[in-house]
């Protein structure tokens, strides 16, 4: 592990005033967002996409990284270019998700426990060799009837603190990525209680598999009510909630923190950073996006997979980005 080098990667994601653009949905996931514009899952209109998406004038201005799925990590853009050297040219560290994804927990029926243990040291070997500089593993977690479980909570986060682990022995800082789910009718306390006990797991597990902090992000929540939850919280509740559930559990020397948008509106999305980075200008870590959805979702419902349509599309990705940037700032 060059403790060093990882501090530097950490610092270079975490720099003010960008974020990590999340652009590494499996084929799968990919297929179901494409499908929602009446495009085809293939090969060709992925490339397209990810290509719309990646020269986007400007991204550099707000994005620090772009987390990769292994398939477009090894494409080639239709220039020719490798993605992650595209990456890499305009000044976006190229970061790669590294989990096999979230399947049934046994014995536990509606939680999940994330694969991609096996053969990992190998695989990240293998990426850090081609230049990745970090990684991704998300852990998924439901609120409901007497869950999430001890059994989903401590193996989610013993795996997340195993592939840190593995990580930053290749030098690669770990994105950790405990996601609680917004679906559901729970309330904002409920998020917050279960908020609170999966990051002292995590926590706990990171330090047990001595996991260097400084060379770490958390990839975080929000705390907030369930989309079906009859009076959901505002946003300065949010805000002020997610913040001091944050305060509690983590570390300082951890190296930052990058939100995910899990499902929220694009306005939510950047209302409640803003608020937390407004009323907060003394944390002891930057706290930051790290979005799919909320940055990417209106640019896909602008192009519908037609090539006349890229530039308009690219124009909402940068207004998107760049008010994600601002609210990582507190200046939106
Ligand atoms: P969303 O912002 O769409 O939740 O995606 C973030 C992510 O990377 C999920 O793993």
């Amino acid at each position: 592990m060059d403790k060093e080098k990882l501090i530097t990667t950490a610092k270079t994601m975490m720099q003010s005033p960008k974020g990590i653009l999340a652009m590494d949905e499996s084929s799968p996931t990919i297929g179901k967002r494409l499908g929602s514009i009446g495009v085809d899952n293939n090969e060709t209109n992925r490339v397209k996409y990810r290509e719309l998406i990646v020269t986007t004038p400007k991204l550099s201005d707000y994005v620090s990284g772009a987390i990769l799925f292994d398939e477009t990590f090894h494409q080639k853009m239709s220039t020719g270019i490798l993605f992650r050297d595209y990456l890499n040219s305009i000044g976006i560290l190229p970061g790669i998700k590294v989990d096999k994804g979230a399947k049934d927990l046994s014995n536990h029926p509606s939680e999940k426990i994330t694969e991609g243990l096996d053969g990992l040291r190998e695989r990240l070997s293998e990426y850090a060799d081609k230049g990745a500089k970090f990684c991704k593993w998300r852990a998924v977690i439901t609120i409901g009837d007497s869950i999430p479980s001890t059994a989903c909570i401590f193996g989610n986060t013993h795996a997340l603190s195993r592939y840190a682990s593995l990580c930053q022995e290749h030098s690669l800082v770990p994105i950790v990525e405990p996601e609680i789910l917004i679906n559901g009718n729970h309330s904002i306390q409920a998020c917050y209680t279960v908020t609170k006990t999966v990051l002292d797991s995590l926590f706990e597990q990171l330090t047990i598999m001595d996991v260097f902090l400084e060379g770490t992000v958390l990839k975080p929540s929000m705390v907030i009510s369930g989309t079906e939850n009859k009076k959901r919280a505002n946003y300065d509740d949010v805000a002020k909630t997610t913040i001091e559930c944050l305060k509690l559990c983590l570390p300082n020397e951890l190296a930052g923190v990058a939100f995910l948008s899990g499902g929220q509106t694009d306005e939510e999305s950047t209302m409640h950073l803003n608020i937390m980075n407004k009323s907060n200008k003394s944390l002891p870590w930057r706290v930051t996006f790290s979005y799919a959805r909320a940055i990417q979702q209106s640019a896909l419902q602008s192009w519908l997979g037609k090539d006349d349509n890229i530039k308009k599309a690219q124009a909402v990705l940068a207004d998107r980005a760049e008010k994600c940037s601002l609210a990582s700032i507190g200046s939106l």
